[in-house]
């Protein structure tokens, strides 16, 4: 009989200019980034910890912590390819990732298949089992100002 695991994760991060802006290892276009550590995309990292979440293998920092120079400017889908074969040694395989960045601005829609591209190859998934959603913070709070980015994700994990 199968087992099911649901995992939560959520990441924020600073916008800032100079920066290269990755959404699910995508690239998108605008006129500035997000800072941090590694390459500071806030929905791989989200990701990843929906991933350890559902597994109960603690979080992203204690698996990459972002004192460890081996993480700098780190490409996050290795990290989030990492935690899926984490859980694969406890023999958890994913079903299904519901994610949802909060960004004001640019646009993310027309990303969209491209960002649930990326992120399927990444984690062994048809790209029908990832969903990747956009919101606004209507302009109120540290994202609605521009000043950062969240993400949030929720992942199912079955083992058996
Ligand atoms: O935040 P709000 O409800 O106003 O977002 C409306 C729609 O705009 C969302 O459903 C989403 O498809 C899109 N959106 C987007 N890029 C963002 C924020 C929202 O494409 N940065
Ligand atoms: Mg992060």
């Amino acid at each position: 009989m199968s087992e099911y695991r649901s995992g939560l994760g959520w990441d924020v991060h600073r916008t800032a200019v100079g920066r290269p802006l990755l959404l699910g290892g995508v690239a998108i276009a605008a006129e500035f980034g997000l800072d941090g550590h590694s390459d500071a995309d806030v929905l791989a990292h989200a990701i990843t910890d929906a991933i350890l979440g559902a597994c109960a293998l603690g979080d992203i920092g204690m698996h990459f912590p972002d004192t460890d120079p081996r993480w700098k400017g780190a490409d996050s889908l290795k990290l989030l390819r990492h935690a899926v074969e984490l859980a694969a040694a406890q023999g958890f395989t994913l079903v299904n990732i519901d994610s949802t960045v909060i960004l004001e601005r640019p646009k993310l829609k027309d990303y969209r298949l491209r960002i649930r591209e990326s992120l399927a190859e990444c984690v062994g998934l048809p790209v029908e089992c990832i969903s990747v959603k956009f919101k606004t913070a209507e302009k109120v709070g540290p994202v609605g100002e521009g000043r950062s980015a969240e993400a949030q994700a929720i992942a199912l994990m079955q083992r058996g």
